[in-house]
């Protein structure tokens, strides 16, 4: 076994295959967008999902402040995506958006989609744990997931 330290504790998660996703909040007629890999079902009854965002991101206070949320399930062909809203304040003018019930967006192509609202944030270390309840959701039964393992997508 190996002591404990940022490097060896960041190699190791990155040894468990997620999907990857990104979190968008609409506010004052402008989309955030985020790319987030900490994305997890939390409970059936009710529906339950959390991701968790590092609290010193540039746009922190708008998720947090935010009421309704869209995480959007990437595809195997949206690794530029994926990219794109892992830059510090992406512009959402050239990504395809549909619109959501409760003025949000969802982003086109998908894998899935989910609508939700948000009802809980905690706080652990230096990460903020979302806590939403899931309200509406979209599927696209043909593609394939977009994979991220040791920092590399597959
Ligand atoms: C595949 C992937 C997954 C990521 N997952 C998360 C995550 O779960 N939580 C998080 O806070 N940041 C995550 N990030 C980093 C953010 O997308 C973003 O780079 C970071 O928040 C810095 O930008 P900001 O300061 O504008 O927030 C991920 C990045 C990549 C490429």
């Amino acid at each position: 076994m190996n002591n404990i330290n940022i490097k060896t504790f960041k190699k190791t998660l990155g040894k468990f295959t997620t999907g990857v996703t990104v979190v968008c909040v609409k506010k004052n007629e402008k989309i955030y967008g985020k790319t987030v890999n900490s994305f997890n079902s939390l409970s059936l009854k009710p529906p339950l999902v959390l991701f968790s965002l590092g609290n010193y991101s540039s746009s922190i206070n708008t998720y947090l402040k935010s009421k309704y949320l869209t995480i959007n399930i990437l595809s195997k062909k949206q690794k530029k995506i994926s990219n794109h809203f892992s830059k510090k304040n992406p512009l959402s003018k050239n990504i395809s958006f549909f619109e959501g019930d409760n003025n949000t967006c969802l982003i086109n192509d998908c894998v899935a989609n989910l609508e939700c609202k948000l009802i809980d944030k905690i706080k652990k270390g230096d990460h903020i744990i979302f806590i939403c309840e899931v309200i509406n959701v979209h599927n696209n039964d043909k593609l394939k997931p977009l994979s991220y393992y040791n920092s590399k997508y597959y």
